[in-house]
């Protein structure tokens, strides 16, 4: 137990200074530079496109092994992520075609990369709102600026589960980046939070919408009970965070030819983490994010 403590502590101590030194060159200009976050609305527009993600969203929901999962998923706002979306979701290269990776840009500099990508299935069926999981809590991401883009799925998008975010908050230099829950079930501090009281914003969004916010900002998950699946596409951008310890950094996930050459064209991707097999590249996550769970496990694509 002492060992465990004075591991956390000297984690602690390294991620604290070492976010504080990169953070220091992040450039944090562009659209989302005032709030910390930007919708882009209405963004798919091509019907053959918006097809695409509703054929995948329909082979989600009807999957019985992934309903039958998340009937075990304890807590309500757990999910289950699959690391294999981007061999079947080429419609995303009109996101990596646009305005939205220059605005990342502009926020995070120059050299950022795509750390991980995955696709969420959330429960938002069983479970009490008081129980929700820690990220249905205010809380920012302990890892400094980090850009994270969020894709809607399901037909509803994300409107009756939307994100919260503190307007601004995004500029916070927190002290310690470590904030895990207390026994009130807080993980900012009161202070703070009043600070941002009437900046609280709800960022629903519909079927073709994109968010993308910094997670150095206040934001929680809202995972009411609803009778609709939160599925949404997940992309997390950072810079310079490949030594972090912690939920950042690369992760595991396989792409397509296609997806592959447009982020290599645009410097996102850590080429020697990459192998190729079959027409599938794989990206290669650090040992804590190395796990890989396949869409193609659980129904016929
Ligand atoms: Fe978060």
């Amino acid at each position: 137990m002492l060992r465990n403590f004075i591991k956390r502590i000297l984690r602690n101590f390294y991620n604290d200074n070492f976010i504080n030194v990169v953070d220091y060159f992040a450039p944090l200009k562009g659209s989302i530079s005032q709030s910390g976050f930007k919708i882009y609305k209405n963004f798919f527009k091509n019907e053959e496109f918006i097809n695409q993600k509703k054929i995948l969203c329909k082979k989600i929901i009807n999957s019985n092994k992934i309903k039958k999962e998340l009937t075990n998923c304890e807590g309500l706002g757990n999910s289950i992520s699959f690391n294999d979306h981007l061999l079947y979701s080429d419609f995303l290269i009109e996101v990596f075609n646009s305005k939205i990776i220059d605005d990342i840009r502009s926020y995070l500099g120059n050299g950022f990369k795509l750390d991980n990508t995955y696709l969420s299935v959330f429960n938002t069926f069983n479970g009490e709102v008081e129980n929700r999981i820690s990220s249905g809590l205010l809380h920012h991401d302990s890892v400094g600026h980090r850009v994270k883009m969020f894709i809607p799925i399901n037909e509803k998008g994300t409107i009756n589960n939307p994100t919260i975010y503190l307007k601004g908050s995004n500029k916070i230099k927190w002290k310690n980046f470590e904030n895990i829950e207390n026994k009130e079930r807080n993980r900012i501090n009161e202070q703070q939070i009043k600070l941002y009281k009437n900046k609280e914003k709800k960022l629903g969004l519909n079927f073709n919408d994109i968010l993308i916010f910094d997670t150095n900002g206040i934001h929680k998950g809202c995972y009411e009970n609803s009778n609709q699946n939160r599925l949404i596409i997940q992309f997390e951008f950072s810079n310079h965070k490949t030594y972090l310890r912690g939920q950042v950094g690369p992760g595991s996930f396989f792409l397509s030819p296609l997806i592959f050459d447009k982020l290599k064209e645009l410097g996102l991707l850590r080429l020697n983490r990459c192998t190729s097999h079959n027409k599938q590249i794989l990206h290669l996550g650090n040992k804590k994010r190395r796990s890989i769970k396949k869409l193609s496990d659980y129904f016929q694509i």
